[in-house]
């Protein structure tokens, strides 16, 4: 009866052994888990600075378009979407910087130098040159990004984007 918990110097040696097999088996393991599920993480990150460019290049009182492209990772499926945002320099000290995309359904918007408006061509919507609805179907202004949505460092314009 005694000896039922005794455990002999043989098996001792088996079950430690055994123990730091899975230690080490789990040391190596961890990173390469944290390797593989990196992307996964990665994927819901989806805001950052966006540098569109030095800000003196941008003409004042000139709607010109800036243009950038952000990656998404989905575990190992990655894809590119390209964005769109009209800067307008209204003097040395205001900057406006509209969405190009559509209130309505999403097309991207032109600016019209002649007519002073963005037109959309999807449905022949116009705004405003700050954005506002003249015509056509969209439920509101274009989205703009303001206050803190906007710095500028270094001479470089950046927007905070939020990916949607
Ligand atoms: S998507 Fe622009 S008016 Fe319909």
């Amino acid at each position: 009866m005694a000896g039922s918990h005794h455990i002999s110097r043989r098996d001792f040696i088996k079950i430690t052994t055994a123990a730091v097999g899975t230690f080490i088996g789990a040391a190596i393991g961890l990173p390469s888990i944290a390797f593989l599920i990196d992307p996964a993480l990665k994927a819901g990150k989806t805001d950052a600075w966006i540098p569109l460019g030095k800000l003196e290049n941008f003409e004042v009182g000139k709607p010109t378009l800036a243009t950038f492209t952000r990656s998404k990772a989905n575990g190992w499926e990655k894809t590119v979407n390209s964005y769109g945002v009209f800067v307008l320099r209204k003097s040395d000290t205001e900057t406006l910087v509209l969405s190009n995309r559509c209130t309505h359904l999403g097309c991207h918007v032109n600016w019209n130098a002649d007519k002073q408006e963005y037109i959309c061509p999807c449905h022949d919507a116009q705004f405003g040159i700050n954005g506002e609805v003249l015509g056509g179907p969209p439920p509101r202004p274009l989205d703009r990004y303001s206050g803190d949505q906007l710095k500028v460092e270094d001479g470089t314009l950046l927007i905070h984007f939020l990916e949607g």
